[in-house]
């Protein structure tokens, strides 16, 4: 095959990207989206502050422009993110309580009704562990309304669209040894153990040198699927890109039947939230790095 997109569909995967609304009016940009990859996940524009910026006023502009262009370019799209501690509008920041759990409620309500059946997964709750080797979850204003907020987001998510995968997505979770890892591998087993509606686990595989690929990310992600989730890198950027880096993630992925697929954070090394980095598959001008060819010939 010669996109990324049709050689992960060659073993019923995926092979997607982190679109940005503001960047769709670039013809480089866009025609190596739409040929290469075939799902996409919004980088801002589902967001929390981004869909509803005052409380019950929800605004989908910037959303559906990403959605739109997806799925007129026959792209599958992944939802990001429904409740998170971070990228929350003002009004969010300054809730606590009960009036903050009704919140995040009204917020998953409104925003899976406007995708109703559009939307392949999920991710329902982002990042809701600490780092560090407490397995702790991260203090912020949602942990505060109660351990449980998280199963109810899930439950809220499955009655609202029972047509999406719903996933939990964090990072530095790719490391079986980390404490973080073992903190989500116990709440997506206790999950599964009591019925909380959950049927996929993302990992965002931002790798760098403060937390860098391991080669038991292949034990992680089989683990976590033995527990009856399936499973999938979510935000995977490499830093320097290394081809054999890229390449041992993709084989990752393709010896996990449950690994759904892989979404890369952007484009060019330019369109990345760490450019610095040069951590993406194509160089600035749009063409394809050595990490491209090694991705394309190990999926
Ligand atoms: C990042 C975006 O790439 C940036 O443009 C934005 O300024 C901050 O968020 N984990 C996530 C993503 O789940 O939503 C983050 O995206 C990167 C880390």
């Amino acid at each position: 095959e010669s996109t990324l997109g049709a050689a992960a569909a060659q073993s019923g995967r995926y092979f997607g990207v982190a679109i940005a609304s503001g960047r769709l009016g670039d013809s480089t940009y866009t025609s190596i989206a739409n040929r290469e990859f075939n799902s996409v996940t919004a980088e801002n524009e589902m967001k929390i502050d981004a869909t509803e910026p005052q409380r019950g006023q929800f605004n989908f502009s910037s959303a559906d422009r990403v959605f739109n262009w997806a799925v007129q370019n026959g792209k599958q799209v992944r939802g990001h993110t429904l409740a998170w501690h971070s990228q929350q509008p003002g009004w969010m920041q300054s809730l606590s309580g009960s009036a903050l759990r009704q919140a995040m409620i009204d917020h998953i309500n409104g925003v899976m009704a406007h995708y109703k059946g559009r939307i392949a997964q999920w991710d329902v709750v982002n990042e809701a562990f600490e780092d560090g080797n407490s397995g702790a979850r991260r203090d912020s204003n949602l942990q505060r309304t109660g351990n449980d907020w998280i199963e109810v987001a899930f439950r809220t998510a499955r009655a609202a669209d029972p047509s999406a995968k719903l996933c939990y997505n964090d990072y530095n979770v790719e490391n079986w040894n980390w404490a973080k890892t073992q903190a989500m591998y116990n709440m997506v087993r206790d999950f599964k153990q009591r019925g909380v509606p959950i049927d996929c686990v993302g990992f965002q595989s931002h790798f760098n040198s403060g937390s860098p690929y391991n080669s038991n990310f292949r034990t992680t992600l089989q683990n976590f699927a033995a527990l009856g989730v399936d499973v999938a890198v979510t935000e995977l950027d490499i830093q320097g890109a290394p081809a054999s880096t890229y390449a041992n993630v993709v084989n990752d992925c393709l010896a996990v039947s449950r690994c759904l697929g892989i979404t890369v954070w952007g484009v060019r090394d330019s369109d990345s939230w760490r450019s610095e980095q040069t951590p993406l598959l194509f160089n600035n001008d749009g063409s394809k790095k050595a990490a491209y060819t090694a991705v394309l010939n190990a999926l």
